[in-house]
């Protein structure tokens, strides 16, 4: 799948089936998160990859947000550095970096943020000084979709040519004619 069209069809999953993720493909998800690069490449992220029903339940139970994460094939929490003040811009970009890897293989994704923070730390032995980030669950998608669902602004109402409120009518930086 070339890369624009990956963004084009990647949506948020919540709805997985039964089908497993083979190895190779995990680690080439946690390989896009290593390749991706941090402010300063300081590296300043943990990743906690978490498998098994009993782990995944455990995920969804601490989840404010994300209950879903229990019928995913696995999940990984990104944990970031708070003492960078990018560090969600590093966040963002490799939970980008990870979803569009997967969905290159077909494995679908959905994240979320709302968790209580003391359970998750408790459970999955996060240190203080990192913070939780974002969770991701990974698998097969529950149903076939056969057109991107996107429900987005247009890019009329988003972009704006060479100064703020100038729109395309005002400028002929697009124009091909
Ligand atoms: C910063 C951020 C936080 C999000 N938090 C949650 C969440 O807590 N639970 C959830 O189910 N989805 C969460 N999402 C997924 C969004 O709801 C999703 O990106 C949006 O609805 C667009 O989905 P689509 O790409 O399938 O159209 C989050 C997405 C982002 C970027």
């Amino acid at each position: 799948m070339d890369t624009f069209e990956c963004i084009r069809t990647k949506f948020e999953a919540r709805n997985f089936d039964m089908r497993v993720v083979p190895p190779e493909i995990k680690l080439e998800i946690l390989e896009a998160a290593r390749l991706t690069g941090t402010g300063l490449n300081t590296q300043h992220w943990r990743f906690i990859l978490v498998e098994g029903k009993d782990d995944l339940g455990k995920l969804a139970e601490d989840s404010t947000s994300g209950k879903w994460v229990a019928g995913a094939n696995f999940a990984i929490i990104v944990l970031t550095n708070p003492n960078y003040n990018f560090h969600l811009i590093d966040a963002g970009r490799v939970i980008q970096c990870m979803q569009l890897a997967a969905w290159s293989r077909e494995v679908a994704s959905g994240l979320f943020t709302g968790y209580q923070v003391e359970r998750l730390r408790n459970d999955f032995a996060i240190p203080h000084d990192l913070n939780t980030s974002a969770i991701l669950g990974f698998g097969y998608p529950a149903r076939k979709l056969v057109a991107p669902r996107k429900n987005r602004l247009p890019l009329d109402e988003l972009v704006y040519y060479g100064r703020y409120g100038k729109t395309k009518e005002d400028s002929s930086t697009l124009d091909v004619t």
